[in-house]
């Protein structure tokens, strides 16, 4: 058996009580003298010394743990958008699953639905936001003072999957195109593919996908069953449904020289993101 001597009391060096100041005026100091003489503010700073350099050390290591933290976060996380762990939809039969919504031959239904989806693409931030990205000599600001033009990511890659989508009917969506146009579209497609593989390997994630062996085929089978770290989409997309603005309100989107910026698109159309040529 194991025995602990923990009864043994034996003074620690460096925790002999500190005599109290409040006594200092009293007769006692007489007495006390010898002792005093010992606590000289030498011998006092020695004794405290062990404490200032773990106060040092601590407030240092804390520092820089803070600093590397707040270096790791992102801004939006700043948002206050929860992460919710997640299991992806894998069915196999499209018009079984959530992507019905999304894919396949167009249908009034699936134009709703990712409409749906982008409706709050078109924010509004604040000019002390704008002056925390140090975007505010190169802004947008909305005509009648609310705030400035911005759009979160996520919705640009949403924007970019529905495009390519639309580009698998080009008939449907785009009847009678003109080569010339194809090849922009072409170029917006591939734009579109090049940033969401970016944001992709950007995002990189790192859940493992581990396989089976099937009874019909040879080659083994992945199981897709591992939950992935994701934004609470719901969340997120309140966040932008209450700073959502239509920019297709008359004159709030207004170039300086060139006037009204989305007067050749319909009402509630994708507005995308335009890049100089
Ligand atoms: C989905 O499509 C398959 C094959 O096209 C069909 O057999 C099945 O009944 C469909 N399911 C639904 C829910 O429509
Ligand atoms: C496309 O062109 C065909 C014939 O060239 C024409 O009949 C049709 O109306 C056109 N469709 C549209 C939507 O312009
Ligand atoms: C994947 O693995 C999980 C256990 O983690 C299991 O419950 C599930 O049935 C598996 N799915 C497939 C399709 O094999």
């Amino acid at each position: 058996m194991l025995s602990v001597d923990s009864e043994k009391k034996v003074p620690l060096p460096g925790h002999e009580p500190l005599l109290p100041d409040s006594e200092d005026d009293t007769l006692a100091n007489e007495f006390e003298e010898p002792r005093r003489r010992r606590s000289s503010p030498r011998a006092k700073f020695l004794k405290l010394l062990p404490y200032l350099v773990h106060i040092i050390l601590i407030t240092v290591y804390s520092s820089i743990f803070l600093v590397l933290w707040r270096r790791g976060t992102t801004d939006q996380d700043a948002l206050g958008i929860p992460w919710v762990q997640k299991v992806y939809e894998m069915n196999p039969k499209l018009n079984e699953s959530t992507a019905r919504l999304y894919l396949g031959a167009p249908t009034e239904e699936l134009d709703e639905s990712w409409s749906s989806l982008l409706q709050y693409s078109n924010i509004r931030i604040s000019e002390e936001e704008i002056r925390h990205l140090d975007r505010l000599d190169q802004s947008v600001r909305f005509t009648d003072g609310s705030g400035y033009f911005a759009q979160m990511t996520v919705y640009h890659h949403l924007h970019c999957i529905k495009k390519i989508h639309h580009f698998l009917y080009l008939d449907h969506y785009w009847p009678n195109i003109t080569s010339d146009d194809l090849a922009l579209l072409r170029a917006h497609n591939y734009h579109c593919l090049d940033t969401i593989r970016q944001a992709i390997m950007c995002q990189g994630d790192t859940s493992l996908i581990t396989f089976r062996w099937g009874h019909e085929q040879p080659v083994p089978l992945g199981n897709f069953s591992s939950p992935h770290q994701c934004r609470d989409w719901e969340a997120l997309d309140a966040w932008n449904a209450e700073r959502h603005v239509n920019v297709f309100e008359p004159g709030l989107v207004v170039h300086p020289q060139l006037g009204p910026a989305y007067a050749h698109l319909s009402d509630g159309e994708d507005v995308g993101v335009a890049v100089d040529h």
